[in-house]
């Protein structure tokens, strides 16, 4: 069977997702709303093959641990469901970035992974019905396949374009702040915080209205009303995590000292505005042309180990010359 190729990019949410209105269909309870990032990526090769006895998962060059294993394996199942396929797959998956570190890289792995095992299974899927199997594996995972400003609403199966990263082209720089892997991944820390935070509630109830000022000032290409929103959507979402029990604290000192070097910048003119995910990364939002001044103030801040800056990215696609199939448009 053909060997398909896709690519994608991994997405920062500037309204956070954090909670599931069904947890057995892995359906959001917030909208969320992301832009797709230029500069992480992940690319990923899927071919059906008649004599493996079991799915063989390699990410960034080594065999997939259980747990990333078996989300791969569950999404293999669904699209040989759909394809009435019974062989196995050899999916062979790398990153442009450190994976699993709260840089969103199953957002970027599993849409990629939609689009190239689909492929491979010979389906003829629209971009829609590939964002529909991505946020089964992962939600976040559903804005991936578009570009630009992309907005997954509260309840649904898939996510959708918003407008083209044109449109309000900023830039995102990333302050990595920790090498390895997080403590807690994002499932357990959002099905903990659903069961156990007093603030959880809070959260689901405001978010909507959140989401709907951040689309608005994206729409109004205005930084200045979008920048604060953003911060309150991360910090709302921490301060609900903060409230589980036991707590979970994503953020490291680093994270708060790249927090306060942003608000530095913001009062002597620097137009920065921070967000955090479930990681202790920073991710910092400014105009393209204060990027290399931003990222030069966060890499001197201790402990920060390495910046990323990332403009507008594109949507996912397969690899032309080596697929046969090409996904249509919804
Ligand atoms: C903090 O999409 O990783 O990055 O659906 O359980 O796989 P699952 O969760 P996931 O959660 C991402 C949470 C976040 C915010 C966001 O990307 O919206």
């Amino acid at each position: 069977m053909n060997e398909c190729v896709a690519v994608a990019h991994a997405n920062i949410a500037l309204a956070k997702y954090w909670g599931k209105a069904d947890e057995a269909r892995n359906i959001p309870a917030v909208p969320s709303l992301s832009l797709t990032l230029d500069a992480l990526r992940t690319r990923t090769s899927v071919a059906f093959v008649s004599d493996l006895v079991e799915d063989e998962v390699v990410l960034d060059g080594r065999p997939a641990r259980e747990k990333e294993g078996r989300r791969v394996v569950r999404m293999l199942e669904a699209v040989r469901t759909a394809a009435g396929l019974t062989a196995k797959a050899r999916v062979v998956s790398a990153n442009s970035f450190p994976t699993a570190a709260g840089l969103a890289s199953s957002a970027s792995g599993f849409a990629a992974l939609a689009l190239a095992a689909s492929a491979a299974a010979g389906l003829d899927v629209s971009l829609r019905e590939a964002s529909s199997l991505a946020r089964a594996a992962s939600v976040s995972a559903a804005r991936s396949l578009y570009g630009g400003y992309v907005e997954l609403p509260a309840g649904a199966e898939f996510a959708e374009p918003l407008v083209a990263g044109s449109h309000f082209p900023l830039n995102m720089v990333v302050a990595l702040t920790r090498a390895g892997e997080k403590a807690v991944g994002s499932t357990e820390g959002m099905l903990r915080t659903a069961r156990t935070s007093p603030y959880y509630e809070a959260w689901v109830r405001q978010a909507p209205a959140s989401c709907d000022r951040i689309r608005r000032a994206i729409l109004d290409r205005n930084l200045e009303a979008l920048g604060p929103a953003m911060e309150a959507s991360a910090l709302a979402m921490h301060a609900s995590m903060f409230a589980a029990d036991p707590p979970i604290v994503y953020m490291s000192p680093t994270t708060v000292a790249v927090m306060e070097r942003v608000r530095e910048l913001r009062a002597s003119g620097v137009p920065a505005y921070y967000t955090m995910d479930a990681g202790p990364h920073v991710k910092v939002l400014t105009p393209p042309e204060r990027a290399e001044e931003v990222a030069a103030a966060l890499k001197a801040v201790p402990g920060t180990l390495n910046v990323i800056k990332c403009g507008p990215g594109p949507g996912a696609s397969l690899e032309p010359e080596v697929s046969s199939t090409k996904p249509g448009t919804t």
